[in-house]
């Protein structure tokens, strides 16, 4: 079965790093067939048109609803489009916990980048005081994070990405992220990505975790070798 993996760089790596890191995985790629799904998602100021000989799609973190505009600090399709960008990410926790994106906010700007055919990584996942109150608790927190977002979209790839899972080291429980992923599949029958604390260790139970149809990976994705002893796993497996 064929995974998806995805690097997140979040605010890691500059413009020439991330060529460089592109152009690495790209010839590592080439030479060893890879075919799966990667996507990487460098920060704004990376973005470029790549022309990479694999299967590498690079995403965009993240953009407002708008063409153009006034919106200090953000960006919008226009830039997107210059460097033929058709992916993003919507919904990351540390845009809904650290840059206050509401639901309401985060459904609008769903809805219209869907409206213009993009590829959306949909981010969902809860904090640590919701999974503590138990499985309904996640399950009541998981349905208002799809709120005004519509499952059935062709260009939906999912990512369950609980936030205690996040840059601490905590990974979830293959048990906790079937059960989770049930869930959610429930609700959304879509690829659906598991994220929070990925590594070369940990990746091969990850994915074959029975729900799981590859990884959001953040710290571990940002070392290039590191990325690529995880694509490694994806071809033995
Ligand atoms: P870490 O892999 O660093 O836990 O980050 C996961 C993540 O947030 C990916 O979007």
């Amino acid at each position: 079965m064929s995974k998806i993996l995805a690097a997140n760089f979040k605010t890691n790596h500059t413009r020439a790093s991330t060529a460089e890191y592109i152009a690495q995985l790209d010839q590592w790629m080439q030479k060893n067939g890879y075919r799966d799904e990667v996507y990487i998602f460098p920060p704004f100021t990376a973005l470029d048109s790549f022309e990479t000989k694999s299967s590498i799609v690079v995403g965009a973190q993240n953009a407002y609803p708008t063409v153009k505009g006034s919106f200090t600090g953000e960006i919008g399709l226009e830039q997107l489009d210059e460097f033929g960008i058709k992916t993003i990410l919507v919904g990351h926790s540390e845009r809904r916990h650290l840059l206050g994106e509401t639901q309401e906010f985060i459904a609008s700007k769903y809805r219209w980048f869907t409206e213009r055919g993009l590829t959306i990584f949909y981010c969902i996942g809860e904090p640590l005081e919701v999974r503590e109150q138990g499985e309904e608790a996640v399950r009541r927190y998981i349905v208002e994070q799809l709120e005004g977002i519509d499952t059935s979209y062709e260009n939906l790839i999912m990512a369950y990405e609980p936030v205690w899972a996040i840059g601490t080291g905590k990974t979830a429980t293959p048990k906790l992220i079937e059960k989770t992923h049930a869930v959610i599949k429930s609700l959304c029958d879509r690829p659906l990505l598991y994220g929070g604390s990925v590594k070369p260790a940990n990746i091969e139970e990850i994915l074959s975790t029975p729900g799981c149809d590859g990884a959001l990976i953040g710290t571990a994705s940002w070392d290039v070798s590191s990325m690529v002893s995880m694509l490694e796993t994806v071809i033995e497996q």
